[in-house]
């Protein structure tokens, strides 16, 4: 094997394996044979947020449930910071790309052999969720990947990290800015783990599918590639950023010390029936939303954090014991059987829970069509801020929202991008001249569970602007000891994810501080 960095090209660059990415794969793969796509991922191919996805899908499906009514439900969680038109389209558009999963093959939970088992969850006035037990994600990722696996045009590569967008910065050595409006993207450097080697991977059209970016809080539902690379990534490249201040934080993540990433209690567990109950056993939503269990996340995590301070308890508990268990072990046997691997019998036992950072509702700014603000680089998925979900997002609207916005960049693929190419400049191969490999690799790992603590302890689900600001010089100092870093090393995925990690915490905290006023997720004593 050449030892040399190749320069790869293709049609269509896709970073990222989870729904965001495969979906519009199979769809280009599909409609056009000829057509060379890549998907470059960095982890096993079924390694994604995707794959743990628990509650499952929202869509209006049967007659007692109306668009107008999802509608509504989606606007009031975001607090109406939402884009009302997008929020209308998206909704809309969701039962036909639902209608496409399942005939993809995806396996959703029937009621009867006619109807399929609508589940709800909080701050939905209607049952509305498709889901597959409770590991929906997973049944939807291995949907997926089958089809990936019957398209020959599609050449998936795991352990495929994406470092940075190929811009005129690397062809023409230019300087931009985020005025600048003539940015073209030709691709991105991805690094092959096995060998080291970064490559060149020069495409017409490059997408980001990147996924979230959990792993920048020490408590968190998401797996560890959820760092955010491809956002920062974007930022780098000077592709506009919005709403990062919105972070959802899950108000029932399974509470087990020490352990990370946290296990979810599906918010279907409470759309079940299941109460919310404090150390002493009360129910304490009763007094906060009429919803009770059911208001949503935002309400909810920021009641348990409330009430934990007033208790000074180290958690909250999910109470099922009312509810009928065997309907509830046949809807939740994942939960069922994880809660028995650490002693807790959900018929007699309280659930112990508490708040985990889920879900990034910001991202990087895309228009109807998933552009950017880059020409050629579309992004979708949880890496994307479309404006769907405002400044909370309704839960089990997300993966909705990566296949409608994936077939809308299909679309404007198809009609837009294909008939004449982009010339490709000449690319340079990856600088690593002067690098050496990190003599104390502890160092990397430190920062990186520095910015974790920082972020949870001080940018979590209650802000003020003196945590605010004294996050912002603790991951100033975090910044230059890391570029310091990076500049000397050869380069590593623990480094790459390091430092992004460090833009998206600097993102979060800077536009945390730009906010004028409380909304949804956003919550700044200083504000209140
Ligand atoms: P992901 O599925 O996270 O995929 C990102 C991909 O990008 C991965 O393959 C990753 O390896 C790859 N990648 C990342 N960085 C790089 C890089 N530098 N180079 C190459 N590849 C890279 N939403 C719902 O709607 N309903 C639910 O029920 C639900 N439940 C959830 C439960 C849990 C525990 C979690 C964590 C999330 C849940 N969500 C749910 C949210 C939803 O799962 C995610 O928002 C959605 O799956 C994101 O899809 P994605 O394709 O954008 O990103
Ligand atoms: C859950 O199942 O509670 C998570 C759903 C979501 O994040 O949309």
């Amino acid at each position: 094997m050449s030892n040399h960095p190749k320069n790869i090209q293709t049609d269509i660059l896709i970073l990222g394996s989870g729904i965001a990415g495969l979906s519009i794969a199979i769809k280009l793969a599909k409609a056009q044979p000829e057509l060379k796509i890549i998907v470059a991922t960095k982890d096993q191919k079924d390694e994604s947020n995707t794959k743990y996805a628990q509650g499952g899908v929202a869509v209006v499906w049967d007659k007692f449930d109306t668009f107008e009514s999802h509608i509504a439900d989606t606007l009031r969680a975001g607090e109406y910071a939402n884009d009302p038109k997008v929020v209308k389209k998206v909704i809309e558009k969701a039962p036909k790309r639902m209608k496409e999963l399942i005939e993809w093959g995806t396996d959703f939970d029937l009621r009867d052999p006619e109807h399929y088992d609508l589940g709800k969850e909080g701050g939905h006035s209607a049952n509305r969720i498709l889901h597959h037990k409770d590991v929906t994600g997973f049944e939807i990722q291995k949907t997926l990947l089958n089809q990936v696996n019957a398209l020959p045009n599609i050449i998936l590569l795991q352990h495929h990290f994406a470092i940075d967008l190929i811009t005129q910065h690397h062809t023409e050595k230019r300087k931009h800015t985020f005025k600048d409006t003539d940015i073209v993207c030709f691709g991105a450097y991805i690094m092959n783990e096995k060998t080291q080697i970064i490559d060149i991977y020069s495409a017409q059209i490059t997408i980001i599918a990147t996924g979230g970016a959990g792993q920048a809080y020490a408590s968190t539902t998401n797996p560890v590639i959820a760092t955010g690379d491809g956002i920062a990534m974007a930022y780098r490249a000077k592709a506009r950023i919005a709403d990062m201040q919105y972070q959802q934080f899950h108000p029932t993540s399974l509470y087990e010390p020490g352990k990370s990433p946290s296990f979810l209690i599906t918010e279907a567990v409470r759309g079940f029936g299941a109460y919310l109950k404090n150390d002493k056993g009360e129910r304490f939503m009763l007094q906060i939303d009429e919803r009770a269990e059911l208001a949503s996340r935002d309400i909810v995590a920021r009641a348990i954090n409330m009430e934990m301070n007033r208790t000074g308890a180290e958690c909250v508990y999910l109470d099922c014991t009312h509810l009928d268990s065997t309907a509830f072990a046949n809807h939740f046997p994942n939960i069922v059987m994880k809660c028995k691997s650490i002693g807790i019998d959900v018929t007699k036992d309280f659930i112990p829970v508490v708040p985990a950072m889920h879900y990034l509702m910001g991202g990087i700014h895309v228009n109807e069509f998933g552009e950017t603000n880059i020409t050629n680089l579309y992004a979708n998925g949880e890496a994307a801020c479309t404006g769907l979900h405002g400044a909370n997002r309704l839960a089990s609207n997300s993966l909705l929202e990566a296949l409608v916005y994936g077939h809308n960049i299909v679309q404007h693929i198809f009609k837009n991008k294909l008939t004449s190419k982009t010339p490709t400049p000449t690319i340079p191969q990856w600088d690593r001249a002067g690098t050496i490999e990190p003599k104390e690799r502890v160092l990397i790992s430190h920062n990186r569970k520095s910015i974790q603590y920082i972020m949870s302890d001080l940018v979590g689900i209650v802000r003020s602007n003196e945590r605010l600001f004294r996050a912002l010089d603790h991951l100033n100092y975090i910044y230059h000891d890391t570029e310091k870093l990076y500049k000397k090393s050869i380069l590593s995925p623990q480094i790459i994810e390091l430092r992004n990690l460090n833009v998206i915490a600097y993102l979060i905290v800077n536009q945390s501080l730009e906010m004028k006023e409380n909304l949804g997720s956003f919550y700044n004593l200083d504000l209140a």
